[in-house]
């Protein structure tokens, strides 16, 4: 087993460094990942710049390209507001709670097209500063802010970068691709951002 030093990053462009680092070798440790992105101490100051709310529906910021290896970015979860179930395009999908709490709902991949109900398989309240890990052999997964009170606030890391993923319906099995969009790149709202559905991650 190979031991990696893990360095605290004290800010998000610290982290940012770091991740560009790791990221540099094509072979990814998901444990090093999780925890150098664990370690982070979320601090409102340096990412509220991305974290752009809509009064409909979850929002997908974009805050660093990752040299092409991964995209960053930051989710922001208004109250009640949730995705739909969801893969992630044979990438791997880790996902921090920079503030508030969200529902996370696994799913098992469908047998086939239309089999009806999908079958759950597990449920957890991710909390602050956790990060939560997902790849297509894991299964499917839903995220939710169920809070009536407060808006939640993830960042998210995609390795390799996608822009197409399927969404499923979880009383038929039934599939969709769908195309995401950035409500922002940068911390700049995106003009090309339309009203049209954006579908998950
Ligand atoms: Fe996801």
């Amino acid at each position: 087993m190979e031991q990696t030093e893990v360095v605290k990053p004290e800010t998000l462009d610290e982290l940012i460094k770091i991740l560009h680092k790791i990221f540099e070798s094509d072979r990814i440790n998901v444990e090093e990942v999780q925890n150098i992105m664990e370690s982070y101490d979320s601090n409102p100051q340096e990412w509220k710049k991305y974290a752009k709310f809509d009064q409909y529906r979850y929002t997908r910021n974009l805050v660093d390209e990752g040299n092409g290896k991964f995209n960053l970015m930051i989710l922001c979860w208004g109250e009640g507001h949730g995705s739909s179930i969801h893969d992630h395009t044979n990438s791997h999908c880790f996902m921090k709670l920079l503030q508030g709490q969200l529902k996370e709902t696994l799913f098992e991949w469908p047998r086939r097209e239309s089999q009806g109900e999908m079958a759950q398989k597990s449920q957890r309240i991710l909390q602050e500063n956790k990060v939560a890990y997902i790849n297509d052999s894991i299964g499917l997964h839903r995220v939710e802010n169920v809070s009536h009170i407060e808006g939640a606030v993830s960042l998210h890391l995609y390795s390799p970068p996608f822009q197409t993923c399927q969404t499923f319906d979880q009383r038929t099995g039934h599939k969709n691709t769908v195309t995401m969009t950035f409500w922002s790149r940068f911390g700049e709202r995106n003009p090309n951002e339309n009203a049209a559905p954006q579908e998950n991650n």
